[in-house]
């Protein structure tokens, strides 16, 4: 199962190395599952897709009536699809709407979830998603500007935030000031916490003996959770080391494949940039 389709690279080559493999992708991105589906056609029958979001890999499963899978891949965070498209409103470098949603087809933009939300609420999403130390005054004027109609786009966006860091700018961040807001925008409209939470819950169970489940994640948040989680399904006994037996019962059904997360090679990292934060983990299910 490739849990995150996007356009399809990863399935792509599951597929070609392995004549007997079959793939079903998800994807919740219409534009993407549509030239996923173009690019993979090629391989028939031996690829599905579905639009569905990966927290409901379980009931996809079931409607196609499909069995355990041997792996689970989930390459987190946003496309370069989503990104190099300026209308749909991932990229801050370019002008385009404050949109930001993966699924296009409903919930709330970017521009929506300012306006709705108070100045509290989106300090706390700021802090809490994209670990900004400017979040309340960030939210401050992003709800002024957004009163006063100046928050027309995301490069008015991108230039509010810009006024906030000011002077401090090289002094407190040497990304772009916009990205760690633009994260956290993001991951509220598409609840990209609480999705990867409920992910990480059932992805593993549903897995067939032997089967891994791979995940790559683009910041610390989402590995955070993903090491978490895989440490504790692959922890045996829990019991106290000064209980004489074991009482648990845990035996331990998961391994843990990779001790330190996978990252990319210098080589890799020049061929594709957008690849330099990626951490890779895999879980096996013994
Ligand atoms: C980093 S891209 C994947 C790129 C893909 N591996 C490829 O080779 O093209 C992540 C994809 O996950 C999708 N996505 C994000 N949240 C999702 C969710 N909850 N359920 C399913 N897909 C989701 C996005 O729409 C995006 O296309």
């Amino acid at each position: 199962m490739d849990a995150t389709l996007g356009l399809g690279g990863h399935s792509e080559v599951l597929l070609a190395l392995d004549p007997e493999a079959s793939v079903l992708g998800l994807d919740v991105d219409a534009e993407a599952l549509e030239i996923a589906r173009s690019r993979l056609s090629k391989f028939g029958g031996r690829f599905t897709s579905i639009k569905e979001r990966y927290m409901n890999l379980a009931t996809a499963l079931e409607s196609l009536n499909r069995q355990a899978p041997d792996g689970i891949l989930a390459d987190l965070g946003v496309s370069s699809l989503q990104l190099d498209r300026t209308e749909r409103g991932f990229s801050f470098q370019r002008s385009g709407p404050l949109d930001m949603r993966m699924d296009a087809s409903g919930g709330e933009t970017a521009l929506g979830l300012i306006r709705h939300s108070s100045e509290d609420e989106l300090a706390r999403i700021l802090k809490e998603y994209g670990e900004e130390r400017l979040a309340r005054p960030i939210a401050r004027r992003l709800k002024d500007a957004c009163k006063s109609g100046l928050l027309t786009d995301t490069l008015s966006c991108a230039k509010i935030i810009a006024s906030v860091y000011g002077a401090r700018r090289s002094a407190m961040s040497r990304i772009d000031p916009a990205t760690r807001t633009f994260q956290a925008l993001r991951m509220a409209v598409n609840h990209e916490s609480e999705n990867l939470d409920r992910f990480l819950a059932e992805a593993p169970l549903l897995l067939a003996k032997g089967g891994r489940l791979v995940c790559i994640s683009f910041h610390s948040l989402e590995d955070r959770k993903v090491k978490e989680s895989f440490r504790a399904l692959s922890r045996g006994c829990v019991c106290p080391s000064d209980f004489p037996k074991c009482v648990c019962g845990r035996t331990g059904e998961f391994k843990m494949l990779t001790k330190k997360p996978v990252t990319p090679d210098e080589g890799e990292m020049s061929r594709n940039p957008r690849s330099r934060s990626a951490k890779m983990r895999i879980l096996e299910k013994i």
